[in-house]
């Protein structure tokens, strides 16, 4: 062998070791990506400078030690992908070990949020309504600060009359005829004059009363209002509407009575009472010892508040009815003070699931 060979045979060995300890010192992609460049480098690779030695050795030794440098360069070539599967091996167990979740550590508590009861009410009693054709009225289309327009004298109630006596009425300092509105009933003359015949639809909402805070009483509560009209609607018709609502809402069995009553704006007028839930009609404390409950007001629309909205009484006739959520709520759940809807207490709020 002669000096040049053994010279270059000598270089490619230790080439081999150099790669083989550079690469145990590697600590990331980059640097065996490094070592690749200075090793086998096309243009300036260690390697590569080796190989360009090779023409000046004889026909006869050139193959021998060109096979040998291809391969140290295979050498070479498996111990960098040995190094970069090593090195990405590494980092996925690394960053395995940092996500490992414990599926037996006690999992963090997210408590369930529920629909207020009277929320569960309103949607219950819209849909029973919604089953019987009435449609629910967007609750912005009627406000709740309100002109004594729509609030009274729209619904037949004249000015001075002892009847605004009835709804003990906020009036603002916005102007004299500015007020929040004490019934829902307003809803009936917004829905009126944008609308005509066939009428069917049912208005939930707040209202507000300058009432003294009691068990029963309270100065915001919400109420439902219900419309109707159409050619020849009869009392008979508001008649079976109210039953079959009740029957539905309360349960088949609950005992309902139709009262004589008077609202301005309904003609003839009827009040709807249950028997008491909470003593099945024996008297107690909740139903003042009648053994009835009042739930709705209610009646045939006054032809003078259609002839208001510009709906001919000689041709449409229709009912109307109001009831109290709150009230019937309270029956429904058997729940004793109305002030328990207003105070936030999750210990009540939590026993209604909708
Ligand atoms: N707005 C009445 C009140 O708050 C209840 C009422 C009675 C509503 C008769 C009606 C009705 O629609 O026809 O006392």
């Amino acid at each position: 062998m002669s000096p040049v060979s053994h010279d270059i045979q000598d270089q490619l060995q230790h080439l081999q070791q150099e790669a083989q300890a550079a690469l145990a010192n590697t600590s990331s992609l980059k640097d065996v990506e490094d070592l690749r460049i200075h090793f086998l480098g096309r243009k300036e690779g260690r390697l590569t400078h080796i190989k360009r030695g090779l023409k000046d050795l004889s026909e006869a030794e050139r193959p021998a030690i060109g096979a040998l440098a291809n391969e140290v360069s295979n050498a070479i070539e498996t111990m960098l992908q040995e190094r970069l599967d090593a090195l990405k091996n590494e980092a996925l167990q690394a960053q395995l070990a940092k996500e490992a979740i414990d599926i037996t550590m006690p999992g963090t508590y997210v408590p369930g949020g529920q629909l207020h009861p009277l929320t569960l009410v309103i949607d219950e009693v819209l849909d029973i309504f919604h089953g019987m054709g009435f449609a629910a009225i967007d609750d912005n289309v009627c406000p709740e600060v309100e002109t004594d327009y729509y609030n009274f004298e729209a619904l037949n109630f004249p000015a001075d009359h002892p009847a605004r006596d009835m709804q003990d009425t906020f009036y603002t300092d916005a102007g004299s005829n500015v007020l929040l509105r004490s019934q829902t009933s307003n809803a009936q003359i917004r829905f009126m004059e944008t609308h005509r015949p066939p009428i069917r639809v049912v208005a939930p909402g707040r209202v507000y009363r300058n009432e003294e805070v009691s068990s029963r009483k309270g100065v915001l509560f919400h109420q439902i209002e219900g419309l109707l009209v159409d050619e020849k609607t009869t009392f008979s018709d508001l008649k079976g509407v109210l039953h079959q609502f009740v029957k539905l809402f309360f349960g088949q069995e609950r005992p309902t009575r139709f009262r004589n009553s008077f609202f301005p704006f309904t003609e003839p007028s009827a009040e709807v009472d249950v028997q008491c839930i909470l003593c099945n009609g024996q008297g107690c404390r909740t139903c003042g010892h009648h053994g009835w409950l009042e739930i709705l007001g209610a009646g045939m629309v006054d032809p003078n508040v259609l002839k208001g909205v510009n709906i001919d009484p000689e041709k449409y006739t229709g009912f109307a009815f109001g009831m109290g959520v709150e009230r019937l709520a309270m029956l429904k759940y058997s729940i004793r003070d109305l002030r328990l809807f207003y105070s936030n207490d999750v210990r009540f709020l939590r026993q209604f699931k909708g």
